[in-house]
């Protein structure tokens, strides 16, 4: 059994991408820590209430997916450790290749006004992932750069002062690392789009799902086959069904090659509301019980403190930091 790390940035509100293409991956088994990463958000302007507010409901989701428990969940500013390790890994990770992260080239465009937590990120990131000595980080097709420099940062410290790290894998998906915007399928589904009916939330009802993929923007035509290319629409709809099915694509294309596209809007609709719908039900049971939320958070800062003092004092100790 592979011990996994992986974070998830509290926006509050967890879209299907997020699900499809990190969420579902996550295996509540023991050694695993599953991480609402508070400091990351900090990289982009924030509201301190927002902020407060959906760590918690971000969390709720998490412990709704059952990942309480024997994997944990916890907030990444209650274990100081993410920071501490973060500036020594600032301290080994070069300009140059920090600069090549496509994320910060496109959140950061060029600007001069951008925070530098906004071109560090990758270093905390990094520091999340090397504390807890695991094999796995399961995450969406957007966050491979990130793991790789990480593995990078990892063999270059293991190299200049011993095998402190365990060199961590990706772990994506085929089908489904990247799903796209409902409304501009060849944009990624993401948090950050103002349009509402871009994305499908984990708490939206029935209805509200059912209305928005209908209105799935799709390439004129009939037919439906797979074909990210030329049909990124229903090449999108396809993967979503799919994934969330465990039928194959190919499967659901052939049931619904020549009955239209408001046929197979309706089935995947169908689909995503079957998965949905129950999940929707537990995080709104948790939301209505804050108590069992911040028990479940401490119970995970305290295993994840744990397991990381002991990693980041062999850090220090292999620096030539004085350990107290
Ligand atoms: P975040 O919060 O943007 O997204 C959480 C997870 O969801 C995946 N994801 C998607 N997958 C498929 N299609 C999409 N449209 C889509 N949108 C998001 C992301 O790939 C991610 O796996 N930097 C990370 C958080 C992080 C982290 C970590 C992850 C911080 N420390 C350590 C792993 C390990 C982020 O901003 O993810």
């Amino acid at each position: 059994m592979a011990k996994a790390f992986s974070g998830i940035q509290p926006t509050g509100e967890i879209h299907l991408g997020n699900y499809i293409g990190a969420l579902r991956n996550w295996r509540p088994d023991e050694g695993s820590y599953y991480c609402v990463v508070d400091l990351h958000s900090m990289t982009m302007p924030w509201d301190p209430d927002e902020m407060r507010r959906n760590t918690r409901a971000t969390a709720a989701h998490l412990l709704a997916l059952g990942l309480g428990e024997p994997s944990r969940v916890f907030v990444q500013s209650q274990v100081p450790e993410h920071a501490e390790l973060s500036w020594i890994l600032t301290c080994l990770g070069r300009m140059g290749e920090l600069g090549r992260m496509t994320q910060f080239k496109s959140k950061g465009r060029g600007r001069q006004d951008v925070s530098v937590g906004l071109f560090a990120y990758p270093l905390l990131m990094a520091a999340d992932i090397l504390l807890y000595r695991v094999h796995e980080v399961p995450v969406g097709e957007d966050q491979k750069q990130h793991i790789e420099l990480t593995r990078d940062l990892a063999l270059r410290f293991n190299s200049r002062f011993g095998p402190v790290f365990t060199v961590p894998e990706p772990r994506i998906s085929e089908v489904g690392a990247r799903v796209l915007s409902l409304r501009n399928p060849t944009e990624k589904m993401s948090k950050s789009d103002p349009d509402p009916n871009s994305k499908i939330l984990l708490t939206d009802p029935d209805d509200v799902i059912r209305k928005k993929i209908m209105t799935a923007v799709t390439d004129s035509g009939r037919e439906v086959y797979y074909d990210p290319e030329q049909k990124p629409g229903i090449a999108n709809l396809l993967e979503i069904a799919s994934t969330l099915s465990g039928v194959s694509v190919e499967e659901i294309a052939t049931v619904y090659r020549d009955k239209g596209y408001g046929a197979f809007k309706g089935g995947v609709a169908d689909i995503v509301i079957a998965a949905v719908h129950p999940l929707r039900e537990r995080v709104l049971e948790l939301l209505g019980n804050p108590s069992e939320i911040d028990q479940a958070l401490e119970s995970g800062r305290e295993h994840a403190h744990a397991e990381a003092k002991p990693l980041l004092d062999a850090v220090k100790q292999a620096v030539g930091l004085l350990v107290p």
